[in-house]
């Protein structure tokens, strides 16, 4: 089973997935296996704050989905193919939809395309969204920033609307699962309700 995580930066989705994992693992054994995109060579260059490497948004793009592609490969699938496990994702293609949408004006339906083809049309069974205001956002980014981290209030304005739109999107045309989480309240709330929401999925569809 794949559970990704999305939201906007800042929004505290990676400290909870895994306190998430953590308590997943010593309550009822799973073998849970955290992740993130990007990773390595490919982090490092797409994410660099002064974008060192002077690549183009629709080369950045493209790097994210070579990333995919390993990150595929090398985690997804192997770990997928194995019993009792769960792969919590930190992000997965619903990023480059939201964050590449308003990057490089490519539509939607050009971009699938690309994705479905770097990460082998394995997707999310179930995708969870961490709702946050901007202000929280920004409030819990820490002082190191990376490329998006750097970018003008109007730019996380427009990501806020992309999510808004395909998780709802998501929830009504897709079979994957959505999870709904108001990332606002403090962390003990934000986890319970995480963790609480993710265990009923896996509870009804971890065969
Ligand atoms: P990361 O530090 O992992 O995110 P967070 O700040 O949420 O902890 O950085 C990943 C960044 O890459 C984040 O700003 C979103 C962006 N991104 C894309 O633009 N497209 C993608 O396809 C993915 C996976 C991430």
């Amino acid at each position: 089973m794949l559970i990704s995580f999305e939201g906007i930066d800042g929004a505290g989705k990676s400290t909870i997935m895994d306190m998430v994992g953590e308590k997943l693992r010593e309550e009822f054994g799973y073998n849970i296996v955290t992740t993130k995109e990007p990773q390595g060579i490919f982090r490092e260059i797409v994410l660099d704050a002064d974008n060192k490497y002077n690549i183009s948004e629709l080369s950045r793009f493209f790097l994210y989905q070579a990333d995919r592609a390993l990150h595929t490969e090398d985690v997804i699938e192997p770990n997928l193919a194995k019993e009792n496990t769960i792969i919590l994702s930190d992000r997965g293609p619903m990023s480059t939809l939201a964050y590449q949408q308003i990057t490089t004006g490519l539509d939607f339906e050009v971009m699938e395309e690309v994705i479905s083809v770097a990460n082998k049309g394995i997707y999310p069974h179930c995708y969870v969204f961490f709702d946050v205001s901007l202000e929280t956002s920004a409030s819990r980014l820490s002082d190191e920033k990376d490329y998006f981290d750097k970018m003008e209030k109007d730019f996380f304005e427009r990501l806020i609307h992309n999510y808004n739109n395909l998780i709802q999107d998501f929830d009504d045309n897709r079979e994957a699962e959505v999870i709904y989480i108001n990332a606002n309240k403090d962390i003990d709330f934000v986890f319970e309700s995480c963790y609480n929401s993710i265990l009923k999925y896996i509870s009804a569809n971890n065969n």
